[in-house]
């Protein structure tokens, strides 16, 4: 993999909460896109997930629990390499030296950090601070040797984070020589903010309070039906693309992912119906793509064994590439 020219793709993934329609359409849907064109790097972060508290075993579960929603998505492990970031100590170790060259300033002004923290800064972990550098580190290990651009797809709420990966390894490169690529945003149009069903000026999160905000990639199609038939649309009567009727343009968005028809295609299909038709045909478009999907989850959970030994190997995988551009950064700064 070493001698590929080109770039690689890196992206990660917390694994808190539940999956949802969100975390699909705006980032592993790509993912799966890319690991075809690219050699490509998919990591469940979970030194990210303890930046809040967590319950140790519950961790653990979620942890097998979003690998393998990602292997039923379509990860290919015979192409991709997936893992468990803790498992690669290259993660922890590079966010440290980065760590040392990132500013206070910076970090203050991160809206992951502002919206996390709360009225509880004072309270708030220095882990959480400091997450956005050990997403950068995440990043910059798989630049490979020679260092070659990392593309990151991710939905577009980390875009910000993105930007600070850019600007440390510009600082690194200048300071010590140049060891890491480019970090390069891959943020599509369509799908990168989907908005929560109930609450349609926020983005559907894991954490979010309302359950009937949410569609999750485990969720029975009565869930789903219960959800999309609740799911606010606003006033008027046409089915239309109109952003100024944020619930009806995220339903449609995320009915246009899914049927992969053009907006005017779409349109023209609902002349003369109501919402009402819109929310039923969408709620079985989701049905029939969740359905495969969960039925390939549920086969690979039965499994333990060969899960483990997927993420074994991606470890394996992960620390071969990590450790060369570890050992290039550790050797630039004067360490080791
Ligand atoms: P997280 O749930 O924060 O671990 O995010 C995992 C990936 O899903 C990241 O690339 C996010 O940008 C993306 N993502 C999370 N929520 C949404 C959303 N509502 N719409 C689109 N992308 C999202
Ligand atoms: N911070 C990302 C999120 O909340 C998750 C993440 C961690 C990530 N490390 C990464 C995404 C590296 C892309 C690349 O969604």
């Amino acid at each position: 993999m070493e001698s590929q020219p080109g770039p690689r793709v890196l992206s990660g993934i917390m694994p808190t909460g539940s999956l949802h329609l969100g975390n699909y359409l705006g980032a592993i849907v790509h993912w799966v896109d890319l690991q075809h064109r690219y050699p490509s790097f998919f990591c469940v972060v979970d030194l990210h997930a303890i930046t809040t508290p967590q319950k140790p075993t519950e961790l653990h579960e979620k942890t097998r629990e979003v690998a393998g929603l990602l292997l039923a998505a379509g990860i290919d492990p015979s192409v991709a390499t997936i893992f468990v970031q803790s498992h690669v100590p290259a993660h922890a170790e590079l966010a440290w030296m980065l760590d040392c060259i990132a500013s206070m300033g910076r970090l203050e002004r991160m809206t992951q950090f502002k919206e996390k923290a709360g009225r509880e800064r004072e309270a708030a972990s220095v882990g959480l601070f400091a997450y956005p550098v050990l997403q950068s580190a995440d990043i910059l290990l798989y630049s490979g040797r020679p260092p070659r651009p990392v593309l990151v797809p991710v939905g577009a709420d980390q875009r910000q984070h993105l930007e600070l990966a850019r600007d440390l390894a510009a600082r690194f490169n200048h300071r010590f020589g140049v060891v890491f690529g480019e970090p390069e945003p891959v943020i599509s149009e369509a799908g990168a903010r989907i908005m929560g069903l109930q609450n349609p000026t926020k983005k559907m999160s894991k954490s979010g309070k309302n359950p009937y905000d949410t569609i999750r990639l485990l969720d029975s199609p009565d869930d789903v039906r219960r959800k999309i038939a609740r799911a606010v649309t606003g006033p008027g009567r046409e089915v239309r693309f109109d952003e100024t009727q944020p619930g009806l343009y995220n339903l449609l968005t995320i009915y246009q992912l899914l049927s992969g028809e053009s907006r005017s295609d779409i349109e023209s299909h609902f002349q003369g119906k109501g919402y009402a038709d819109l929310k039923r045909e969408l709620a079985e478009l989701i049905i029939a793509r969740l359905r495969p999907l969960q039925e390939r989850y549920q086969e690979i959970r039965r499994d333990r064994a060969a899960l483990e030994g997927v993420l074994a190997e991606g470890c394996q995988r992960a620390r071969v590439e990590a450790d060369v551009v570890l050992q290039a950064a550790k050797s630039a700064m004067g360490l080791g």
